[in-house]
C-alpha cells in the first residue's frame, strides 16, 4: 500500500499544490491554502451495498453513567458505546476537571485519559487533590496519533477522554499540531477507532475568544454530541450545554458549581438563576424559560436610564439584541410605552443565555417596571412570545413551566391565554394564579394592578 500523501488544497476554489506557497494562483485569494490528504492507498474498493432500512436491527443503546447526574443529563442520559463528544470551553473553564472527575466513576480498567497538555504528574496530582479514586483510570501522556490509537486498541477502555484534540499531531501531516488540518485529521481517525471499538470517546477542545473558528467548530459535523461550557469564569457557576446531540434532546442544561474540591452537581438550578432581593425592586421579572427539557426560572433584569447621548443604548447580556430593538418598537407602538430617550440594558442573571422568544413577555414587563421606577409586586413569574401586532403568543410546554413556577413557591404567574389550564378560565394550580393575557398592553395594565 502506498504512503499517505498531503497536499495543499484552496479552501475556495479547490485547486491543489504539493507544497504550501502563499496566496492559491488560481483564485489569488491569500491564506485560504489548508494541508489536506490526498491519497491513503492505491486499492481499488468493492463496490458498497445498501440494506432495506427496516431489515437493519437495532438494539437498545445501552448508556454508560458518568457518575455526575448534570453531565448525563447534559448528554442525553449518559454516555453510548461509540460515542463521539466533543466538549469545548474558554481555557481555564474546568473542562480537564469535569472529566477527570467523571473517568474516576469507571470500574477498574475501564477508562483511558490521554493528556497531551499537562504532564502524568501533574494529571496525578490534580486528581489527589480533588481526592478522586482514580485506582481503574488508566493515564497516557502523548500527543502523537499514531501512538494513540494503538494504545487505546490495547487498552480495550469503554471510555477515552482526549485532553486535548488541539495538542495532538498525526505523521502523515506537516502542518502544527492545533492547525485545521491536524484536528481535523485526528478528530477523525479517532473517531474511526471509537465507532469500531465501541470506545465512548470524549474530546476536549479550547475555544478561542477570536469566534472559535480555527479550533473545535472545524469538529461539531463530525462528532456525534457537542458541549460547551457557557456562563462566566469569574463567577463560581458553571454550565455546561448540549448544542447537538444524536443519542438526545439539543439545548440540555448541566448545572455545576466549581469549588476548591472541584465541579459539585446543581441539584435545583431555579434558584440559582433568581437573585436574592432584601425587597423588591424596580426592573426585575421573573421567566419560567425551558432549557432542553427541564423548566427554570430565570430572573431578567432591565435597566431604563435617561440617555445622555443622541444615540440612545439598547445592551443585552445573554439576550438576544435585536430582539430588544423589536420588543422596545412593540412597546412604543401597542403599549404606548416610549424610550427613545432612554438607555436600555437588559441582563438574564447568571450568566445563563436565553435564546428562546417565550422571554419576551419577561424582558418587556421589566422595562416597563424599570422605566416606571415601579417593582413587580408579589411573587410573580411570567412567560410568552410577544408579536409584531402587540398579541402575546402561546409558549410550547406551558404545564411544565407552571409546574416549576408552583414548585417554586410563586403566587401569580402572566402567561399566554392558550398556556392557562383548561380546568378554569383563572386557574390554581397549588395556590399558584394564574392570569392569561392576549395583549402586550394588558399584561402592562395587569402590573399595575398587582
Ligand atoms: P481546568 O479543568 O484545568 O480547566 P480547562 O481544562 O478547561 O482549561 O480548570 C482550571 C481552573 O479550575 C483553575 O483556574 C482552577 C480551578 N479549579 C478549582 O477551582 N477547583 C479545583 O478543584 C480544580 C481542580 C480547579
Ligand atoms: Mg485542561
Amino acid at each position: 500500500m502506498a504512503r499517505a500523501k498531503s497536499a495543499y488544497a484552496c479552501a475556495e476554489c479547490g485547486a491543489t499544490a504539493l507544497q504550501w506557497s502563499g496566496p492559491c494562483p488560481s483564485g489569488g485569494a491569500a491564506g485560504t491554502r489548508s494541508e489536506t490528504l490526498t491519497e491513503r492507498g492505491l486499492t481499488r474498493p468493492a463496490p458498497a451495498g445498501s440494506v432495506a432500512l427496516d431489515a437493519i436491527p437495532t438494539r437498545e443503546q445501552e448508556r454508560l453513567p458518568t457518575g455526575m447526574a448534570e453531565l448525563d443529563r447534559a448528554l442525553g442520559g449518559g454516555l453510548v458505546a461509540g460515542q463521539v463528544v466533543l466538549l469545548g470551553g474558554d481555557p481555564g473553564i474546568g473542562k480537564s476537571t469535569l472529566l477527570l472527575q467523571a473517568l474516576a466513576s469507571f470500574p477498574p480498567n475501564q477508562a483511558v485519559y490521554v493528556s497531551g497538555e499537562e504532564s502524568a504528574e501533574q494529571v496525578a496530582l490534580r486528581a489527589r487533590r480533588l481526592a478522586l479514586q482514580t485506582k481503574g483510570v488508566r493515564l497516557l501522556a502523548e500527543t502523537q496519533l499514531e501512538r494513540i490509537v494503538p494504545a487505546l486498541d490495547a487498552a480495550k477502555a469503554r471510555v477515552a477522554v482526549i485532553d486535548s484534540i488541539q495538542t495532538l499531531w498525526s505523521d502523515a501531516l506537516q502542518s502544527a499540531p492545533g492547525s485545521v488540518a491536524q484536528v481535523r485529521e485526528c478528530a477523525a481517525q479517532l473517531t474511526r477507532h471509537a465507532k469500531q471499538a465501541g470506545t465512548a470517546l470524549l474530546l476536549i477542545g479550547h475555544v478561542t475568544k477570536e469566534g472559535a473558528i480555527a479550533g473545535p467548530r472545524v469538529l461539531e459535523h463530525i462528532v456525534d454530541t457537542v458541549l460547551y461550557f457557557e456562563g462566566e469564569s469569574h463567577s463560581s457557576f458553571r454550565l455546561i450545554r448540549a448544542v447537538k446531540n444524536r443519542f438526545g434532546a439539543a439545548n440540555e442544561l448541566g448545572v455545576f458549581a466549581m469549588t476548591d474540591k472541584g465541579l459539585k452537581e446543581v441539584g435545583n438550578p431555579s434558584r440559582l438563576f433568581l437573585s436574592q432581593h432584601g425587597k423588591p425592586v424596580a426592573g426585575s421579572c421573573v421567566l419560567a424559560t425551558i432549557e432542553g427539557t427541564r423548566p427554570l426560572l430565570v430572573e431578567i433584569q432591565a435597566l431604563v436610564d435617561s440617555a445622555h447621548s443622541p444615540n440612545a443604548r439598547r445592551l443585552s447580556v445573554g439576550l438576544e439584541q435585536n430582539r430588544l430593538a423589536l420588543l422596545l418598537a412593540v412597546l412604543h407602538r401597542h403599549a404606548g410605552i416610549v424610550t427613545w430617550e432612554q438607555d436600555v440594558f437588559v441582563n438574564a442573571v447568571g450568566g445563563v443565555r436565553i435564546n428562546e422568544p417565550a422571554a419576551d413577555l419577561a424582558i418587556s414587563l421589566a422595562i416597563v417596571s424599570s422605566l416606571a421606577d415601579r417593582p413587580i409586586a408579589g411573587k410573580l413569574a411570567v412567560f410568552g412570545e410577544i408579536g409584531l401586532a402587540g398579541e402575546v403568543r402561546p409558549a410550547p410546554r406551558g404545564q411544565e413551566r407552571l409546574k416549576e413556577v408552583a414548585k417554586l413557591g410563586f403566587d401569580k404567574a402572566i402567561v399566554p391565554r392558550a398556556n392557562v389550564p383548561k380546568a378554569a378560565p383563572k386557574a390554581r394550580m397549588d395556590g399558584l394564579e394564574v392570569i392569561a393575557v392576549e395583549r402586550i398592553d394588558e399584561a402592562v395594565r395587569l402590573l399595575k394592578d398587582l
